[in-house]
């Protein structure tokens, strides 16, 4: 027990600038794919399956193929990070991984002055080397080390001279965990729209277009992408994506729950935190409806101490087993955006059942944490395509069962 994290890779509000890249050095692969992207100009999508849950793993992983020869490294996927970072045998301290594990940098070192190194917020170095040092922080741990470029396998299917890409990420060599648990990734996949991201700097080389999006299955597993394909041609839900935001955002929303309507100022779309936040006030108006709606429906609450899994938990008459028994007591929270877009949020999107059979509330009180915003987390995303176009500046959303388009029928089959 206890082995699942509270709470993910929340960003921490970082001022960072946004650099135009106004010219994209031609390089585009040739590929027998006929998918709409290369109409565009880009490869074809890249589509990477999945492992992982929100309970009691609390993430989301892939591998990625690093080097040459390739070495694979699994990341925790974040939408609220910018920067790739793996963990890296140089002199490291606080990597969990053993050391035959670790990447190895070369001696491609970013120097200080480049324009990657002035967005990841470094304010420059004493080094006599004029290396680009990085510090990130999150809300349950901090990371540092330096930026390095190294080549990408990203389309194995493709061969080793096709489909890989040289991509500035993270050599991570100090690393401090706040809540004793070490990192069971390699590394954080950074998906944010910040130019350091691996979407980003995609979309600078004219490898994809710059949308991202993932589909994270209620029942483990489900698949990450980069690229337009993917994203079907009709029912998707699209709002507004905040423009001014590093992070993904929409405008405000309306929470409502049996009648009762919350009012939300904008709201963080964030894989990489497990649990959905709110602030105190917010948090408080959720947990009191929550309990007025359970009045008369034989569920207690359980102290903290005797399950440990969350803050609230309840238990039913007994034990619960699967969602569907859960289902029968919590009512489906409406996340609503515009009268046209709205978010169905059903019990299995805000409540985990936990190993001694309790349902356990998924939304945690933001300001326990420091988190003063309304940030939706990987539970509240499972089972529906999430998209973040940044084409387009929009978020989307659509229901699906998240096996990853491979195993379909047309199109999603001429993706990889
Ligand atoms: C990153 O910076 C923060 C704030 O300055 C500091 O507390 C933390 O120890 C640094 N992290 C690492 C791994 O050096
Ligand atoms: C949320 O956490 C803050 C800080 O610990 C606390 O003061 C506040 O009472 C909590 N709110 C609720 C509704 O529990």
């Amino acid at each position: 027990m206890g082995d699942n994290k509270i709470i993910g890779k929340v960003p921490f509000m970082m001022v960072l600038f946004f650099l135009v890249l106004s010219c994209f050095p031609a390089t585009v692969q040739p590929s027998i794919n006929t998918a709409v992207q290369l109409m565009a100009g880009f490869g074809p999508s890249i589509v990477l399956p999945l492992t992982g849950n929100v309970y009691p793993r609390g993430y989301f992983e892939l591998s990625l193929r690093i080097g040459n020869p390739p070495k694979s490294f699994t990341f925790e996927i974040d939408t609220g990070s910018d920067l790739t970072w793996v963990q890296c045998d140089a002199d490291c301290e606080g990597c969990s991984l053993p050391k035959h594990e670790l990447y190895k940098p070369g001696k491609a070192y970013v120097p200080f002055d480049d324009p990657l190194c002035a967005e990841i917020g470094n304010p420059g170095s004493d080094d006599p080397k004029k290396i680009c040092s990085f510090n990130v922080t999150y809300v349950d741990g901090s990371t540092s080390g330096y930026l390095v470029r190294d080549i990408f396998t990203l389309r194995p299917d493709k061969g080793s001279t096709s489909g890989s890409s040289t991509l500035t990420f993270g050599c991570g060599n100090k690393i401090q965990s706040y809540t004793g648990e070490p990192l069971e990734t390699a590394g954080i996949l950074g998906l944010s729209k910040s130019v350091v991201s691996i979407p980003s700097q995609l979309r600078a080389v004219r490898e994809t277009q710059n949308v991202i999006g993932h589909c994270l299955s209620g029942k483990s597993g489900g698949f990450l992408f980069i690229g337009n394909d993917p994203v079907p041609s009709s029912g998707v839900t699209w709002v507004p994506m905040l423009k001014k935001k590093q992070y993904y955002a929409s405008g405000p929303a309306d929470l409502f729950f049996d009648g009762t309507d919350i009012k939300l100022s904008h709201v963080l779309f964030d894989s990489g935190s497990t649990y959905t936040l709110f602030p105190s006030t917010i948090y408080g108006a959720i947990l009191s409806l929550l309990s007025k709606d359970l009045i008369g429906k034989k569920l207690v609450q359980v102290p903290f101490e005797q399950d440990g899994t969350l803050p609230v938990c309840w238990r039913g008459i007994e034990p619960f087993k699967s969602q569907s028994d859960v289902k029968r007591y919590f009512k489906t929270f409406t996340l609503r955006f515009t009268k046209d877009a709205g978010l169905q949020l059903p019990p299995e999107t805000y409540l985990v059942i936990s190993e001694h059979g309790n349902a356990c509330l998924g939304i945690l009180n933001g300001t326990v944490y420091g988190v003063e915003y309304n940030l939706l987390g990987a539970i509240s995303m499972l089972d529906k395509m999430l998209i973040y176009d940044n084409e387009k500046g929009r978020i989307g959303w659509t229901s699906g069962d998240c096996f990853p388009p491979i195993s379909r029928t047309e199109p999603f089959s001429a993706m990889l």
